[in-house]
């Protein structure tokens, strides 16, 4: 294969050092800390492909712009493509991403949030440090006989409801696609959305975000969610309307959220700030609540999913360079 040349936006160390065991030979990697975006897009020029993730912004604009540079194919590497202007894209640009690369990591993370939230792992663990051992205020619930509800029943989704069985959860769910021999092997059950959000102690989401699923999670929602109920949202940030959901913590119509993804991560996550103060009021407020747990998106960031996302890219792109049929592609 001839030479091919492959800019990495948003390019972190672990992204490198999983990335160049497995560069092909004769393949150029090259790796911008930038986030692609109109501004940067220039670094792209003479580039046959660039390899993007979940913040970087493929508007019409840099669409254009990296053809008129000369970019043939995005390779994302995650799953989900809310991101790119795909009906900009069509015709312009090819792009691929990693369908799936271990729905486990999602839904283990998405437990961790629950557990943690639930027996106060993060409030404990301060204590400790301060040689305080009272465990006043961290009481918990058994997850045994609680009712989760899923919304979104794919990949992850469908493992998620796989662990919350063994703990010996009821299961709900719902999907706008129900998936009937699922259910019946795991052994949950779909309902209505309303259903759903009446009878839940735990809402987790699993679901795309697109212009339906936009605000899943409003006011009007959680005002028909059990009082006390615990949100996790390892989806997407813009499914939960977080001014909502910051009105909701307040009267703790919502006891609990658990949050890999925030609506306005893109300038926050997976960066250190420590050096700076955080000029968003709805992320710093979220940080003041200590039955709120936030993590910057790392869902996904397991041994086995970097690596599988790092394979699944790399085939991406020589299948769309010697000319095969571009299995992952997203059809605009
Ligand atoms: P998937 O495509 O296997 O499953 C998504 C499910 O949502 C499908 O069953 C689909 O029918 C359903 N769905 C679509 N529209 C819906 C609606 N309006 N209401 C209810 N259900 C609906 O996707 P997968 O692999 O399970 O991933 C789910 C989401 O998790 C992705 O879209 C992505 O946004 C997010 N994700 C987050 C990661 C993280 O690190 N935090 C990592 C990977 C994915």
């Amino acid at each position: 294969m001839s030479r091919i040349c492959v800019a990495f936006f948003d390019a972190k160390p672990y992204d490198i050092q999983t990335f160049d065991p497995i560069r092909p030979d004769g393949w150029d990697f090259r790796y911008f800390r930038e986030h692609l975006t109109a501004n940067t897009v220039g670094l792209a020029t003479g580039f046959d492909a660039v390899c993007v993730f979940v913040n970087d912004r493929l508007d019409a604009e840099v669409i254009e712009r990296l053809r008129g540079g000369g970019t043939r194919l995005v390779a994302l590497r995650c799953a989900g493509y809310n991101n790119v202007d795909l009906p900009a894209a069509r015709g312009r640009i090819r792009v691929a991403r990693v369908p799936s690369y271990s729905p486990h990591s999602v839904a283990e993370h998405a437990v961790a949030l629950m557990l943690g939230l639930n027996r106060k792992t993060h409030r404990a663990y301060y204590r400790i440090r301060d040689n305080n051992f009272n465990i006043n205020g961290l009481l918990g619930f058994d997850m045994f006989g609680k009712t989760a509800g899923i919304v979104g029943t794919g990949r992850i989704g469908a493992c998620l409801a796989t662990i919350l069985k063994g703990f010996g959860m009821k299961v709900l769910a719902f999907d706008s696609f129900p998936a009937a021999e699922l259910a019946e092997s795991v052994g949950f059950e779909y309902v209505t959305l309303d259903q759903l959000y009446g009878q839940s102690h735990i809402i987790s989401l699993h679901c795309p975000l697109t212009p339906e699923t936009y605000h899943l999670i409003d006011e009007r929602s959680l005002a028909k969610m059990r009082p006390d109920v615990m949100i996790v949202n390892t989806s997407r940030g813009q499914l939960v309307d977080t001014k909502a959901l910051i009105r909701a913590l307040k009267t703790r119509r919502v006891g609990y959220a658990g949050l890999d993804v925030y609506e306005e991560e893109a300038d926050y996550f997976f960066e250190d700030l420590s050096g700076s103060t955080i000029a968003d009021d709805a992320l710093a407020r979220l940080m003041t609540f200590n039955n709120v747990l936030i993590t910057s998106h790392q869902a996904f960031f397991t041994e086995e999913a970097l690596l599988n996302i790092a394979t699944t890219t790399v085939e991406n792109i020589a299948a769309f360079f010697e000319d095969r049929e571009l299995v992952n592609e997203i059809a605009g």
